[in-house]
């Protein structure tokens, strides 16, 4: 078989060569044009006037350009309208880009576009949660799910506790920043090469920023150089800048962003405070539970609608809520606009429920892992705070396997043991676990399409609305296509993923890109091999249920042939050997008004024992442990999918422990570089990492009963902080669980180990 056995990436060799070509990759065309945004210096103003004499007169420069040169709708924005590709009377945020420059280098560009001279009405920005939530500056009314009476229940527990988790944002730190590239061609098309999550959507946008139709614009992604989210919309920004200085110009031009620009000009996950009060049983049983969940969303729409209500559904996590009530605040405030970043808001909502687990448990001075296992979800205690059966919970039988396996009762007394005799050293153990919806929960953008091509040698060419971004998403939907015709996978080759190959696509986020290409490209084949198997009836007098397709042979009846010899006889039997393929996630509806429903197709489930090492008197600390035992559901490529394992947990341990956002009172993005922004490098890598795949088959029929894999994992690292807790705490037991902020730097570990021994 070709699906469900370990294949390599399609561009590993590329990738470690250094020959996969990426945007910036390609020969430059001649008269091509490099741009630089010149940017807001202030986070919320009107802008009073705009000089840029002597942008103009600075050497290189070939054109400048302001919102009032965008012949269409001045609007990057996803959906909501509200984003603008240059400011219009006023910056909301400080770094937004005000004008563009076009010349003829990207140092000349940038150079010319620190000249712009810009006088603002300036305003006090909001900044803060605090802030934002005094001024009543939301970008959408505040959100409640709730179940039963938590206040009530709350009232009536045994025991009450309350607390709050403060948790930062993550820049996505892709190594390919954003870049787009824009050709002009004939009668005033455009065509973009744009490092984008979401083709149709640059598209569509492009298209309504020059005032042209859809089908003036052809997007084409190969790969990009890492995305995690910040290419969902982020990319529009630069391909919106390139295409509008192409259709002005009739120059090919180029935006490749510095990596500080991007980070200051793109968004970045959203940074929560969460407030919580909990009532709970002494066997740690929660009985009502109440929680605040407060972002700051920036000064735009973007995503945040639908990554706050991720946040809300992911606060159960694997556990059952009896009384709950969820309430999701989005604050507007003067900064870039918090976008997608992988788990898309489920790791803020998920990290609040963690932190209650581990502070219940501390209360009660039990072990932690005990209160997780008596709160699960279980029978008769099955649906979610949204209304949703759990019908695949297998977290129990998950947990007691990784507990067992990664020896974690024995580990525990080590660890005490160890604790007891070192006083500066301490240790800490944690089991947690991950449960995360399947799904767009914006119910229409679980769609996709295919194209496949067989030509008449036999050899296949598939192309989907999926884009590769490192993920093995192609090398996915590869397989699947050669499995269908019973062929080597070297027979299909997959190319770039373009707009004027399969229209209206929607991002390839959510983790759902080999769930819905797979299954559009599954269907696309499914419709070729129909019309083979057809002509071998009519042409061998076989039944149809004698063709068939394997190790690249076709066995019809009693003839046999290779699998080329038969796509010869097909096309000269005029056999059309293309087909599209298309499909839509089953069963799922959501009330977004009620917060009812059923947003998921099915959970994707894992769970992480992390084992750290902290220094009492620095801060400083060390994983030395990850033991992972994950669900993909009958994976489709278990390398690759450990390979997103292994990546989305550093990833996550980085977001909780050292990268650090850092604004200054005038907004100003402190941390825009790696040398003050902190991601983790091999080093941090744990010591120990081992992972498993879960063994058993996804309930519902995806694509060979595979589960998605790309966010998920990144949550296992929720162990991680759960383990740096742990060792607070045991630097003074008596005083509960620590309050324990992320980013868990070592200033923070510091802070909260002398709060700990002062037993408070
Ligand atoms: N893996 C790599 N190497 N690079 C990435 O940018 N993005 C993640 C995840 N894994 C990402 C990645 C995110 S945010 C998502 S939603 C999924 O991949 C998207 O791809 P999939 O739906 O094909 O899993
Ligand atoms: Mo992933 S955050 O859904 O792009």
């Amino acid at each position: 078989p070709v699906v469900g056995v370990d294949q390599r990436h399609d561009s590993a060799a590329l990738h470690v060569a250094g020959k996969a070509r990426y945007i910036d990759d390609e020969p430059e065309w001649p008269g091509l044009l490099h741009l630089a945004f010149g940017v807001s210096t202030e986070a919320s103003a009107t802008i009073e006037g705009i000089d840029l004499s002597a942008v103009r007169a600075a050497p290189g420069v070939v054109a400048v350009f302001t919102a009032a040169d965008i012949p269409g709708a001045n609007d990057v924005s996803p959906f909501a309208g509200d984003d603008r590709l240059l400011a219009d009377g006023e910056v909301l945020w400080l770094g937004q880009p005000v004008f563009l420059v076009a010349a003829t280098s990207r140092r000349a560009a940038r150079q010319a576009a620190r000249l712009g001279a810009i006088t603002y009405g300036s305003r006090p920005p909001i900044l803060t949660i605090a802030q934002a939530r005094a001024a009543q500056s939301l970008i959408e009314p505040t959100q409640r799910m709730a179940r039963g009476d938590a206040h009530q229940a709350l009232g009536q527990a045994p025991h009450r506790l309350s607390g709050q988790l403060a948790m930062g944002g993550q820049d996505h730190f892709y190594l390919e920043g954003q870049i787009a590239l824009a050709r002009p061609m004939e009668d005033g098309q455009i065509h973009l090469l744009s490092s984008t999550q979401h083709p149709s959507e640059v598209q569509h946008l492009v298209a309504h920023l020059l005032g042209r139709s859809s089908a003036d614009v052809t997007v084409e992604v190969r790969r990009m150089g890492g995305a995690f989210g910040g290419k969902e919309t982020q990319g529009s920004l630069y391909a919106a800048a390139a295409a509008l200085v192409a259709h002005h110009t009739g120059r090919p031009a180029k935006f490749r962003a510095d990596r500080d620009d991007d980070m200051v000009q793109t968004g970045k996950r959203h940074d929560f405070e969460v407030d919580y009060d909990v009532g709970f049983d002494d066997a740690g049983h929660i009985l009502g539970l109440q929680v605040r969940l407060a972002s700051r969303c920036g000064a735009t729409v973007d995503l945040s609608p639908a990554i706050n209500d991720r946040a809300m559904f992911h606060v159960d996590n694997t556990y059952f809520l009896p009384a709950v009530e969820i309430v999701s605040e989005r604050l507007k405030t003067n900064m870039v606009s918090a976008t997608a970043f992988r788990g898309f808001g489920g790791p803020q909502g998920m990290l609040a429920i963690e932190r209650v687990m581990d502070a219940v448990a501390g209360y009660l001075g039990c072990d932690p892992l005990a209160v997780r296992v008596a709160n699960l979800y279980g029978p008769g205690r099955d649906v979610t705070p949204y209304g949703m059966k759990v019908l695949d919970n297998i977290a129990p039988e998950l947990i007691a396997k990784l507990r067992e396996d990664g020896r974690y009762a024995a580990r525990q007394q080590d660890v005490a043991a160890f604790n007891a005799g070192s006083p500066v050293l301490k240790k800490g153990l944690a089991l947690t676990p991950v449960k995360f919806g399947i799904s767009f929960t914006t119910t229409h953008l679980n769609q996709a399409g295919a194209l496949l091509h067989v030509y008449a040698d036999g050899s296949i060419q598939i192309n989907h609305g999926g884009t590769e971004m490192g993920q093995g998403l192609h090398t996915k939907v590869a397989q699947v296509v050669a499995q269908a015709f019973g062929v080597g996978l070297g027979t299909v080759r997959i190319t770039a993923t373009r707009t004027d190959k399969v229209p209206n696509t929607s991002a390839t986020a959510a983790s759902s890109g080999a769930d819905m290409n797979g299954m559009a490209a599954y269907n696309a084949a499914l419709a070729i091999r129909e019309r083979l198997v057809e002509f071998c009836v009519r042409t061998y007098g076989c039944g149809a249920e004698e063709v068939v397709f394997e190790a690249g042979t076709v066995t019809a009846g009693a003839e046999v042939m290779t699998w080329e010899t038969l796509c010869r006889r097909a096309y000269l039997a005029r056999v059309s050997l293309s087909s599209t393929g298309f499909y839509a996630t089953p069963g799922i509806e959501y009330d977004r008004a009620a917060h009812q429903g059923t947003p998921f197709y099915y959970f994707a489930y894992g769970a992480a024992l992390a084992e750290v090492v902290i220094d009492t008197l620095t801060g400083e600390y060390r994983v030395l442990a990850a033991d992972i035992l994950h669900d993909c559901g009958n994976s489709l490529n278990p390398a690759i999918d450990k390979g997103q394992i292994e990546g989305a947990f550093v990833q996550g341990q980085g977001w909780l422990t050292s990268e650090e956002l850092v604004w200054d009172a005038k907004g100003q993005l402190l941390t825009h570089a790696p040398s003050t922004y902190k991601i983790p490098t091999a080093n941090d890598r744990p010591d120990h990492l081992s992972v498993t795949l879960w063994d058993g088959p996804n309930l519902k029929p995806t694509i060979h009963r595979s589960k998605a894999v790309g966010e998920p994992p990144f949550m296992l690292a929720n162990a991680v902080l759960s383990a740096l807790g742990a060792a607070v705490a045991a630097c003074n037991p008596a005083a509960g669980w620590p309050e324990l902020d992320a980013p868990a730097t070592p200033e923070r570990m510091l802070a909260a180990i002398a709060r700990q021994k002062a037993g408070a």
